[in-house]
C-alpha cells in the first residue's frame, strides 16, 4: 500500500538521496525511522506488516520480545528478494519470504530466551527487493503493567525505558497505536509519546480494531478520530488491520485491503471518516508519505552546505597540487605524499559520482 504513494511522490526525493549517499553524505539525510509503540496486542506488527508487506510475527500476548529494526531496501527489478538477520554474532541470508517469522522468533528466543522475557537487544533485519521502499520500520515490545509468571517484577520499566530509547530520537516517527475498545485517555504509549515529542511534530496516534469497538461508544471514537478530545498536531488515522481469524484463513494482505474499504463503507458511524481521508491504511501511508517528503526537503538546505564543503575541501587540495614541489629537497618526499593522498581522495569522489558504486 505504502509503495505506490512512495514511489508517486517521495521516489525523486529518495534518488536524490541515494545519490547524495554514493558521494558520501549520507549521516544529515538519513530517512527517518518509523516506531511502532503501544500496549501489548495493541496492533502494532500488523501496521507495521501492513506497510512493509513483510509477514511478521503476531498475536495474543507477547509476541514482540526484542527491538526489531526493518531495513527495507529497493532493489532494481529483476533482482529475487533477499534478507539478512543480524543479532548478537549472527548474521544469516535467506531467500524465502515466508522465513521471516521464524527467523525472528529464532532470533528473539536466542537474545530473550524461550517464554517471556525481554530483551533490548536489537535485532535488523534487512530485506532487499524490488517490492519494497526504502524506509527503516522499528517494531517494539507492547506496554505492559502486570508481570506474568516467569517476568521480572520491573518487566513494566524495562519496556518502558527501551520504548523511550527509540522515541526519544528526533528523527523518529513515532506511530502510537490505540486500539479502538479501550480507553484511550489512559493510553501510556500516548503519554510516552507526548513527554519525548512535546509539539507532537513527529507523532502520529492510530486506532485500530474498529471492528472490535464496543457498542455505545463509536460516537466517542469519532471524536478522538476528529481529534476533539485529546488533540494531537498531526492527528488521528483509524484502520483495521487483519484479525486472528483471517491471519488463520490465509487472507492475503491485497484482500485484507479490500475488506478494509468495504468495512469503513458499510460502517453506520465510521463510513464519514473515509471521505475526511481519517481512515484506512491507504491513507495512514499517504500521511506518513507526506510527513517523510517534509523531513527530506527540510533537510536540503543542510545538504546543500555540506557538498558545498567537500567541494572546497577537493578545490583547496587541487590548488596545492598545482604550485608544484618545494625546492627544499627534504620536504619534496612529504610533499609527494600529501599529493597522492589528496588525487586518491579526489580519485575516489570522482569515481563515486561517475560510476555509481559506493567506495568505502
Ligand atoms: P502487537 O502485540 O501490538 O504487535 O499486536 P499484533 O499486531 O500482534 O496484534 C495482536 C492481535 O490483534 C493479532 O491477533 C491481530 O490479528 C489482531 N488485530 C490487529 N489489528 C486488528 C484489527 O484491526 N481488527 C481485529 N479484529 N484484530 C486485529
Ligand atoms: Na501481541
Ligand atoms: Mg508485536
Amino acid at each position: 500500500v505504502f509503495h505506490s504513494h512512495l514511489e508517486e511522490k517521495v521516489r525523486p526525493y529518495i534518488d536524490l538521496i541515494d545519490s547524495l549517499r554514493l558521494i558520501g553524505i549520507d549521516k544529515d539525510i538519513a530517512l527517518p525511522s518509523i516506531a511502532v509503540i503501544g500496549d501489548q496486542s495493541s496492533g502494532k506488527s500488523s501496521v507495521l506488516e501492513v506497510l512493509s508487506g513483510v509477514a511478521l510475527p503476531r498475536g495474543s500476548g507477547i509476541v514482540t520480545r526484542c527491538p526489531l529494526e526493518l531495513k527495507l531496501r529497493k532493489m532494481k527489478g529483476g533482482v529475487h528478494w533477499r534478507a539478512i538477520i543480524s543479532y548478537k554474532d549472527e548474521c544469516i541470508e535467506f531467500k524465502d519470504p515466508s522465513l521471516v517469522q521464524s527467523y525472528v522468533e529464532k532470533a528473539q528466543s536466542e537474545l530473550a530466551g524461550e517464554g517471556v522475557g525481554i530483551c533490548s537487544e536489537l535485532i535488523s533485519l534487512e530485506i532487499f527487493s524490488p517490492e519494497v521502499c526504502d524506509l527503516t520500520l522499528i517494531d517494539l515490545p507492547g506496554i505492559t503493567r502486570v508481570p506474568v509468571k516467569g517476568q521480572p517484577d520491573d518487566i513494566g520499566q524495562q519496556i518502558k525505558r527501551l520504548i523511550l530509547s527509540f522515541i526519544e530520537k528526533s528523527e523518529t516517527i513515532n506511530l502510537v497505536v490505540v486500539p479502538c475498545n479501550v480507553d484511550i485517555a489512559t493510553t501510556e504509549a500516548l503519554k510516552m509519546a507526548q513527554e519525548v515529542d512535546f509539539e507532537g511534530i513527529r507523532t502520529l496516534a492510530i486506532l485500530t480494531k474498529p471492528d472490535l469497538v464496543d457498542r455505545g461508544t463509536e460516537k466517542n471514537i469519532l471524536d478522538i478520530v476528529r481529534n476533539q478530545v485529546i488533540p494531537l498536531s498531526k492527528g488521528y488515522i483509524i484502520v483495521k488491520c487483519r484479525g486472528q481469524k483471517q491471519i488463520n484463513d490465509k487472507v492475503s494482505l491485497a484482500e485484507a485491503t479490500r475488506e478494509e474499504r468495504d468495512f469503513f463503507q458499510r460502517h453506520e458511524f465510521f463510513r464519514c471518516l473515509l471521505d475526511e481521508e481519517k481512515a484506512t491504511v491507504q491513507c495512514l501511508a499517504s500521511k506518513l508519505t507526506q510527513h517523510l517528503v517534509d523531513h527530506i526537503k527540510k533537510s536540503l538546505p543542510v545538504l546543500s552546505e555540506e557538498i558545498k564543503k567537500q567541494l572546497w575541501d577537493v578545490r583547496k587540495g587541487l590548488s596545492q597540487v598545482a604550485t608544484g614541489p618545494p625546492l627544499d629537497p627534504l620536504k619534496q618526499k612529504a610533499y609527494l605524499i600529501d599529493v597522492r593522498k589528496t588525487l586518491t581522495r579526489f580519485n575516489h569522489k570522482i569515481n563515486r559520482l561517475s560510476c555509481g558504486e559506493v567506495v568505502n
